[in-house]
């Protein structure tokens, strides 16, 4: 095969596809965002109109001005109210196979007892419940639940350990956590109650905990803070009027990491939010009636958050939502559910992707996945090879793969394929309607085709953060003022001569591990938090499968000597503090770091040291 082989939508995919002219309707779209925007905001419901589609003051942008929804009422009343009652919303496979099976009736119940549980709690529009559970229906109705009456959730997934979780229920002074008694993640049990117990100690805000019973596992319970989920719901109410929310109003804070210690709360609001997710998961995956939706993602991540809990309710769809993990108990489980549910559209990671290769190919043999019609990859970006092997073993050469970039930042989908477009394995292809994204210097200068440079945005877009939660300056100056005037995204890419993008990934200290973000400050804070550590540096090196792999340089104060032990300690330290997935591959044990004179550390020395590459210019190196 070829290895620049473009692969061509088939006679079926076409005559399924939204759009079928890219470029006119993209042309269009840029030309007048607003009508372009408006045009799709009305296929919708509001309970008052907007008066004007966008209001840009840089950096911040309204939309929708003074329109009057709420997202769940798209996601499920519209729906009910349209007869579409009984029609299947979710299905929940545990990953001990218990299954549990919700109609947008029933989901719609479920929320709406819990909506009532929680105002009889004390929560009110614009309060913050923090939500950390496992992938229960329960993290999807707490979710819904809190947007039905206005209160703003946080999820933090609940792979994050104690101080991640601390750190942001301290943030957003939330009034309200919502967890499990634990869940089973292989073998091993979870203590989530345990961690929350720990995260929320001596934090003022937190007025209750409220505990969905997963396990069985015995819990000790606060005298009058802690209430089990099935008490508090107890005979409580079906019925729960949607509240009236401004376009502008928030929905949810998503914590994600950045260049300093502190997480940044990304803000996003009602309007345009589900304006934008509701589209793109439209048009990208030529969504049906008829169609099964399986997203992999965690609803801790933002991925999760737009395209399991929202989207695919906006959109009227039924979807499989499993327990857990890839892999296990066998390399085959996933496309044994994919088989079994006859999934249509399948969403998942190119580290999943990866990872499942590497056990060959009669795993999906196995199955009969003739099901499945579209693709789609998120989170990183994907090596040709592994596109092949999704495209043949997976899609069975059939079906096309949804390459979409986008950030917790954006909300939505930003450059992705479209199911009637030509695809190049490895590039995420165009940007989505509405979206001006160019590859530019560091001034901000365009780059020419198959330049390498930043990827930025140049105009705002309906899903897009508002601000950093509480830190408008930090949102300036993180997004805006990196390169003036237009959205600094963090990515390196570039655009080939056909206009189809190709993301490298992040140019500023931000690892990508599985997919996962993590902020190398964050995981340096944690070092040195133990007792041992004077300083350290933490860098992303290359991974076949997990992408980047944390590697962490330490300096150990005097008193402490460097052994495996130790090595040992500080990797268990990391995995209580943050979170087993941020737990570092390989420590090295130094006795300085190479720092600027300004006493910044140079990440790109220790990069080149650990790859063996030359190091480059060092002139502004200290030592
Ligand atoms: C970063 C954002 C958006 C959902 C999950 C991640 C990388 C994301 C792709 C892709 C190459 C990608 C970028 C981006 N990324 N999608 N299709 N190809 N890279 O959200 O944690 O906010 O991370 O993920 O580096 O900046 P996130």
């Amino acid at each position: 095969m070829p290895k620049n082989k473009k692969y061509q939508p088939s006679s079926e995919i076409l005559k399924q596809a939204y759009v079928k002219d890219y470029e006119r309707l993209y042309k269009e779209s840029i030309q007048d965002p607003e009508k372009f925007w408006g045009k799709i905001a009305q296929e919708l419901e509001w309970f008052r109109p907007w008066k004007k589609v966008l209001k840009w003051k840089p950096p911040f942008a309204q939309w929708f001005i003074k329109g009057k929804c709420n997202i769940v009422h798209n996601a499920l009343d519209r729906h009910i109210r349209a007869g579409l009652g009984n029609k299947l919303a979710l299905i929940w496979e545990g990953q001990d196979g218990q299954e549990r099976k919700f109609t947008y009736q029933e989901l719609s119940d479920e929320v709406c007892k819990l909506a009532n549980g929680l105002k009889n709690l004390g929560v009110k529009k614009g309060d913050r419940v923090n939500i950390y559970l496992p992938r229960l229906p329960e993290q999807i109705i707490s979710m819904l639940a809190c947007a039905k009456i206005g209160a703003i959730h946080s999820v933090v997934y609940c792979g994050f350990s104690i101080e991640a979780l601390r750190t942001r229920i301290l943030d957003a002074k939330a009034k309200i956590v919502i967890t499990a008694d634990g869940y089973h993640y292989r073998e091993k049990l979870i203590e989530t109650k345990k961690i929350v117990d720990q995260a929320v100690e001596k934090i003022k805000s937190v007025k209750h905990v409220i505990v969905v019973k997963r396990t069985g596992n015995k819990v000790k319970l606060k005298a009058k803070r802690d209430v089990y989920y099935d008490e508090l719901i107890k005979g409580v109410s079906n019925q729960c009027q949607t509240e009236e929310m401004d376009s502008e109003d928030p929905l949810y804070i998503l914590y994600t990491s950045g260049t300093t210690g502190m997480p940044k709360g990304v803000l996003h609001v009602h309007g345009g939010y589900m304006v934008g997710i509701y589209i793109t998961l439209k048009w990208i995956f030529n969504i049906q009636k008829d169609d099964i939706w399986w997203c992999t993602a965690d609803p801790g991540w933002v991925t999760g958050h737009s395209y399991i809990t929202y989207a695919p309710f906006i959109c009227g769809l039924t979807q499989f939502f499993y327990e857990g993990p890839p892999l296990y108990p066998d390399p085959g489980k996933w496309w044994s559910l994919i088989a079994k549910y006859k999934v249509t559209k399948f969403y998942t990671t190119p580290t999943a992707i990866r990872a499942s290769m590497r056990f060959g190919d009669d795993w999906p043999k196995k199955y009969n996945l003739d099901s499945l019609r579209i693709l789609g990859t998120v989170g990183e970006p994907i090596n040709p090879e592994a596109w092949r092997w999704y495209h043949q073993y997976i899609g069975q050469s059939r079906c096309p793969i949804m390459d979409t970039w986008w950030q917790t930042e954006t909300g939505m989908h930003m450059i992705s394929p479209l199911p009637s477009m030509s695809l190049k394995p490895g590039s995420a292809a165009k940007p989505f309607f509405g979206v001006v994204a160019e590859i530019v210097d560091k001034d901000g200068k365009v780059k020419e085709a198959n330049q390498g440079g930043f990827l930025v945005i140049k105009t705002p877009w309906p899903a897009m953060l508002r601000t950093l939660y509480k830190n408008k300056r930090r949102y300036k100056k993180v997004y805006w003022q990196e390169i003036p005037g237009v959205y600094f995204t963090g990515d390196a890419a570039k655009k080939d001569k056909d206009g189809y993008f190709w993301i490298e990934g992040r140019t500023d200290d931000v690892l990508k591990v599985s997919g996962y973000r993590f902020g190398t400050a964050e995981l340096e804070s944690a070092f040195v938090s133990h007792p041992a550590v004077v300083e350290a540096a933490v860098i992303g090196r290359p991974h076949k499968i997990k992408g980047q792999a944390i590697k962490a340089f330490v300096i150990l104060k005097q008193g402490f000597k460097a052994s495996p032990e130790l090595e040992k300690e500080l990797k268990d330290h990391i995995k209580k503090e943050i979170g087993p997935i941020a737990k570092p591959e390989e420590i090295e044990f130094v006795d300085s770091l190479p720092k600027t004179r300004s006493g910044k550390i140079m990440r790109r020395v220790l990069k080149a040291k650990d790859s063996g590459k030359p190091v480059g210019d060092t002139s502004t190196l200290e030592d």
